[in-house]
């Protein structure tokens, strides 16, 4: 199969910053995707309706003309978050849904949830007022193995808190285990899970593939492969609880490739074309609509997109990183590799 047509597919997670940054990353989701979960993780974190609304305004301004694209925006949760804002922010159509990062888990966290126990009250509102929480699972100790935080988050957080509030809705944002899949697949009818291209991709040896990869450091990091096998079989498996979330994280290459780097990849200007290759290699084309532009709506009970885009393989082509005026510039995914698909 070297076409494929499909309805237009959204990015349930992704991270499109500020100032100039927004700016130049924009284009590429707004090109690619109908509509987007943007994180709100910004310096200062967006923690109100006002705040929100504001950058959403930042974030249509960016869009190319004649693009059609809807921001979808989320609360950044602190232990201080009232739930009032959040609802009515929520009934006016500025937020979609509220993030959970726990404090100091990632990039921009430290304002973040410090024990979830503490913004119970805030869940109950959700749950209520049916606002789904997305969360980032990963516990936070030093004392943990980085490589088992996402299951030490879900035997110590999620489970409890799926039982202490049985109505929310919960995304559990890029999962990269076993685990994970099975934990979202166990409570089918009140969870989803959005899978990034890069841990369909690459599992943890691709970190230290000759040397040290900076640009294949995300959190949360990439594990063993058996865990990349689990969620290749769960993304193109078709069930409605797993949808596409790049996760795209763009962050300046000279932050990437320092003594203590960021985290995060920037996937956005080739997203659709990582996923079609790992979908491409399952044998699994014919489910890839399903992941990347009905199960994610079916969750959020939003309508699908009508239109439709047909992709095909071409003559392979390489990325080349995006320039953000004098600031230095962004390194994409597949960079110095070859890209095989392209929207037609
Ligand atoms: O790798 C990541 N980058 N993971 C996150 O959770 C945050 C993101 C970012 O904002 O850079
Ligand atoms: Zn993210």
């Amino acid at each position: 199969m070297d076409t494929i047509t499909i309805r237009r597919p959204d990015d349930w997670h992704v991270h499109l910053r500020d100032g100039a940054v927004l700016k130049e990353v924009v284009p590429y989701t707004a090109q690619m995707f109908a509509r987007a979960i943007v994180m709100p993780n910004l310096v200062p974190p967006v923690t109100t309706a006002a705040m929100a609304s504001a950058y959403r305004e930042r974030i249509r301004a960016a869009i190319p003309a004649g693009v059609r694209f809807a921001p979808l925006m989320t609360c950044y949760l602190s232990d201080d978050t009232g739930a009032t804002d959040l609802v009515h922010g929520h009934r006016d159509g500025v937020f979609t849904a509220a993030k959970l990062y726990p404090a100091h888990a990632t990039t921009n966290s430290h304002f973040g949830v410090t024990s979830v126990e503490k913004i119970y009250p805030v869940l109950e509102a959700m749950a209520e007022a049916r606002i789904p929480l997305l969360i980032h699972g990963e516990l936070t100790h030093q004392h943990v193995d980085i490589f088992d935080r996402e299951k030490g988050f879900i035997d110590e957080v999620l489970l409890p808190l799926l039982a202490r509030i049985p109505g929310l809705r919960i995304v559990l944002e890029h999962i990269t285990t076993k685990e994970g899949a099975d934990v979202v697949r166990a409570h089918a009818d009140r969870m989803g899970a959005t899978i990034t291209p890069q841990h369909l991709l690459y599992n943890r040896n691709a970190l230290f593939q000759g040397g040290l990869r900076p640009h294949m450091y995300c959190l949360p990091v990439l594990k063993r492969e058996t865990h990349q096998l689990a969620l290749r079989e769960a993304a193109t498996s078709g069930e409605k609880m797993f949808f596409l979330g790049t996760d795209s994280a763009p962050h300046l290459r000279h932050l990437k490739e320092a003594a203590c780097g960021c985290a995060g990849v920037f996937s956005a200007p080739v997203a659709i074309q990582a996923y079609l290759r790992v979908f491409a290699e399952e044998n699994a084309l014919d489910r890839f609509e399903a992941f990347a532009s009905l199960n994610g709506p079916a969750f959020y009970g939003l309508p699908v997109n009508e239109e439709r885009v047909t992709y095909r393989k071409r003559e392979p082509f390489s990325p080349t990183p995006v320039r953000i005026g004098n600031e230095g510039e962004i390194v994409s995914l597949f960079d110095g590799e070859n890209v095989e698909w392209v929207a037609v």
